[in-house]
Parts: C-alpha cells; structure tokens; sequence
C-alpha cells in the first residue's frame, strides 16, 4: 500500500513528466515576496515544493542564494538541467518538506512556498507551517501564495472532506483558506506584514487557462 506521500511523489511525477506545465515566468507572488526580502536585507532563500523551478531560477537571478526541494525527482531534475543551462548556481535536492530529518541542522533567512499549503488536509497544513517555521532563523520571513475562498472557479467544486477543502480531483484535496485562518494559524509564531488578494493567471490538469484567486502572505518569525 502507497503512503499518501508515495501517492503525492507518483501524481506529480507523472505531471512533470509533460515537461514545465506552467511555463517559465517566475509567479506574481514571487515578484512581491522579492521585495519584501530586499526589504529586510535576507540572502539565503529555502523554496519548498519548488517544481521545476519557475521561481527559484528567478530568485536566484536576482541575486539571492536559493535552495530548493521538491517531494517529485522528476521536478528536481528539470530544475537543474534549467539552471545549468542558465549557468544560474542554485542548490536543488529532492526531499519531502514533511520529512522532520530532510535539512534537519539547516535555517534560511526567509521562505517563499508557491501554491503548496492548500493541497494538504489541516492536520498536515498545521504539519508544514511548523517544519517550515523550524527552518526559519529568528525574524525571518515566511512568505507563500495559497488559493483563497475567493476563487470562483474552484472553490465548493467536488466532494467536500473537511470545513473549505474539496476535493476537484478525487484524491487530491485543496483547501480555500479565509484571511481570518490564515492569521490564525500563523498568530503563535507570526507577525503577519502582509496578507492581500491577487490572480495569478495558471494552465490547469486540462491544458485550459484559469485565473486563480491567491493570497499572497509575508509573516516574520518572532
Ligand atoms: C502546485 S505545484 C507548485 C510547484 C511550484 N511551487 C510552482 O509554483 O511552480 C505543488 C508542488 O508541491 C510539491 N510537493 C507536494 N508535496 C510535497 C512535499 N511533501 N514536499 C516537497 N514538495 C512537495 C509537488 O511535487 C509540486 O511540485
């Protein structure tokens, strides 16, 4: 029997496998975050769940130094064939940001999570806040996009499993979170600096556009 990872590492395999789905522009959530960590003079940038590399490629470009992961190998190595032909240095690993031994003795001076933390149920969204806060230095900033319950094209859409977490496509939850989870969840060891809605413009299972309905969150680790 698969573990719900295996199944998660399998299912995103099999999608990397047709190639950069969702192109080569880094997101507009990884555009503000950049500001935020020019803001605060941060330099060493953790990206989990990364993909292919849409936005840590731009990161890196900018001068940041990035490490990157992703549960799927087939992500990690587009990845680095891209930044290799970039000649663009970044450090990529495949490692699940679950997993509390994966870069156990490592922190980063912020963290930019693209679309991540809405796939999962609460128990293990409330899972991912507290590696990804352990990964964190003190005041760093924890910056990520995750879908909203604003997003009409999506949200009540399939089979409903927990309060806003449907499931579109059997198997593989999404969550919508409201602002009022969002600081909740992050109120014991966050300051939020930022929590505001924007579209971000994604090509869906089917090849269709779709405009999805974001948050873009900024939180400094007290
Ligand atoms: C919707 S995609 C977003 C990819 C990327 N952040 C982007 O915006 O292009 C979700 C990503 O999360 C990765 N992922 C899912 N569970 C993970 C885990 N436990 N650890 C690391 N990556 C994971 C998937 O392999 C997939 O690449």
């Amino acid at each position: 029997m698969e573990s719900s990872m295996q199944l998660m590492q399998s299912y995103w395999n099999a999608r990397y496998s047709q190639g950069h789905l969702w192109g080569d522009e880094p997101c507009p959530s990884v555009v503000m975050a950049r500001e935020w960590f020019d803001k605060h003079q941060l330099k060493d940038i953790l990206v989990p769940g990364c993909g292919y590399g849409r936005n840590s490629l731009w990161l890196a470009q900018q001068g940041f130094v990035v490490t990157a992961h992703d549960v799927s190998e087939v992500a990690i190595s587009l990845g680095t064939t891209q930044a290799k032909r970039e000649r663009t240095s970044i450090e990529y690993m495949v490692g699940d940001a679950f997993d509390h031994e994966f870069m156990a003795s490592r922190q980063f001076d912020g963290i930019y999570l693209s679309l991540v933390l809405h796939l999962f149920v609460k128990q293990q969204r409330l899972n991912l806040i507290d590696r990804l806060t352990s990964r964190l230095k003190s005041h760093g900033l924890l910056t990520f996009s995750c879908i909203s319950i604003f997003d009409t094209h999506n949200f009540g859409i399939g089979k409903q499993i927990e309060p806003n977490t449907y499931e579109k496509h059997p198997g593989k939850p999404l969550h919508f979170f409201t602002e009022e989870e969002l600081r909740d969840v992050l109120a014991d060891n966050y300051k939020i600096l930022a929590c505001q809605l924007h579209t971000q413009t994604e090509t869906d299972p089917q090849g269709q556009p779709e405009d999805l309905r974001l948050w873009f969150v900024v939180a400094e680790k007290s």
